[in-house]
């Protein structure tokens, strides 16, 4: 048996390396509610997490034996990881969880998808084992996310005295949907979750819609707990990281380029299909179109980050938003007005800027597990921020009641709503965005992950 008492299990972990001209190894910490959120705990010498070697500077720190006390980098394979992170985790688990196939002709379930599905168990198979080895005697193991839902079962296997969480930041599909899936494949990734102790979920939606699922193709949930655990926004780290200088720098450029007197809508996303960038920027358009009155006098700052490169339709989705901001400047563009501003290149600073400034904040995802920025926004907000937000947001539970609620496919809907949003009194808008910032903070990263300890130990 190892000597770890704690340990967290994803594939992205909190730290990543990159290789300098010189031959050096680079550590960047990542952020996100994960990463503070097992802070709280990172300095135990009895904590460990267990993650993929991700960049080719990952692989190399993991040969040359360099790391950060209390991360374990799991160097897999490229060709197995690549096709169970990219193929099965986010071409098929991701978007069967999101319902984003367009099914007419996905998904197709042949050859390829059985060898990368075999891959896909051999990456939680190298999970597994990790854990097994660093995991002290009744040790808990908090394993995250889709990536990994064989992992609960085969530790139990290996290992049937560790207590084992599993934990959910994405939705559950319900029954109808998660059917899709070829059936030894949906039975192998309930009997995973379900060697878990206890299962976490983000809001009661995904815990309902993994019940129904268990009961129906499972039978059952047998001795698993389900639980759910809404994350909240960090606000301390937040308020101090948002009044910081590099922040106030980008506020004055972003100033600059919305331009004197108008009001801003702003949205900040992973360039990512469930986020449903498009729509919103259909809709930012129809708004112009329909309400005359806004145009010179708003500016959509959007920023879209890339993510997952590697999957074609990724690349195809981050074209088609750079074509139709271009469309909408285009077309409602005057001299002195640029109707959109679409950043694509990712800077945190630049982000709380925006937050700070943003009069509405648009949060239209198709679904999603919770979604961040919603509960950001309201906490670092100067002066007020309208929030319009997607009824298919996990964050819409604990948010909806103070916020402007949109059907994410309803696009002159979604005008609607940022109409009324720009159009809130001040005072209203003011009372709304600390009642959501007051609800965004209930959870805090690290009692979120206490709070799951406790219920696994429980
Ligand atoms: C979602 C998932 C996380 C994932 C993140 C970024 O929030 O739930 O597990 O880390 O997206 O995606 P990436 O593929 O870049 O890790």
């Amino acid at each position: 048996y190892g000597a770890a008492q704690v340990l967290v299990a994803s594939n992205r972990g909190p730290v990543s390396y990159t290789v300098g001209e010189d031959g050096s190894l680079d550590a960047k910490r990542g952020g996100g509610g994960l990463v503070s959120g097992l802070s709280a705990i990172g300095s135990d010498a009895d904590a460990l997490w267990v993650c993929s070697a991700l960049s080719d500077g990952d692989r190399e720190a993991v040969r040359r034996g360099v790391g950060e006390d209390g991360v374990r980098m799991l160097d897999i394979p490229a060709d197995v990881h690549a096709d169970a992170y990219n193929g099965i985790a986010n071409s098929v688990l991701w978007f069967v969880h999101h319902m984003l196939y367009q099914t007419p002709l996905e998904p197709v379930f042949d050859t390829e998808f059985r060898r990368q599905w075999a891959s896909y168990e051999a990456y939680n198979r190298a999970f597994a084992e990790a854990l097994a080895e660093e995991a002290g005697q009744g040790a808990a193991v908090v394993v995250q996310d889709y990536h990994l839902t064989l992992v609960p079962g085969m530790l139990r296997e290996l290992r049937p005295d560790l207590r084992i969480g599993h934990f959910s930041h994405t939705p559950w599909a319900p029954p109808e949907y998660f059917r899709m899936l070829p059936d030894d494949v949906a039975g192998q990734v309930l009997r995973g979750m379900l060697g878990a102790d206890r299962l976490g979920f983000l809001t009661e939606r995904w815990a309902e819609a993994f019940t129904a699922c268990a009961e129906r193709f499972a039978g059952g949930l047998g001795g698993t707990r389900v639980g759910v655990h809404g994350l909240g926004a960090d606000a301390d780290f937040l308020r101090k990281r948002a009044h910081e200088p590099d922040v106030e720098e980008r506020m004055a450029a972003l100033r600059q380029e919305i331009g004197e007197g108008r009001r801003t809508i702003v949205r900040v996303d992973r360039t990512e299909l469930s986020k449903n960038i498009v729509r919103g920027l259909l809709a930012y358009r129809r708004l112009l179109e329909a309400h005359a009155e806004w145009r010179e006098q708003v500016v959509h700052v959007a920023f879209a980050y890339p993510s997952r490169q590697d999957l074609a339709v990724y690349r195809d989705y981050t074209a088609e938003v750079q074509r139709l901001a271009d469309e909408i400047n285009a077309e409602y563009g005057t001299p002195g007005w640029k109707p959109v501003v679409l950043h694509v290149k990712d800077d945190f600073a630049r982000s709380l800027a925006a937050y700070r400034l943003a009069d509405v904040a648009l949060v239209n995802p198709i679904r999603d597990g919770m979604n961040l920025v919603a509960k950001e926004v309201p906490v670092v907000s100067d002066g007020g921020c309208a929030l319009v937000l997607s009824r298919e947001a996990g964050a819409h539970a604990e948010l909806g009641e103070d916020a402007i609620t949109v059907n994410p496919y309803d696009v002159t809907g979604t005008a609607t709503a940022l109409h009324e949003a720009l159009s809130m009194r001040p005072e209203e808008r003011a009372e709304r965005t600390k009642r959501l910032a007051a609800a965004a903070t209930a959870l805090p990263p690290a009692q979120w992950f206490l709070d799951q300890l406790d219920a696994l130990r429980g």
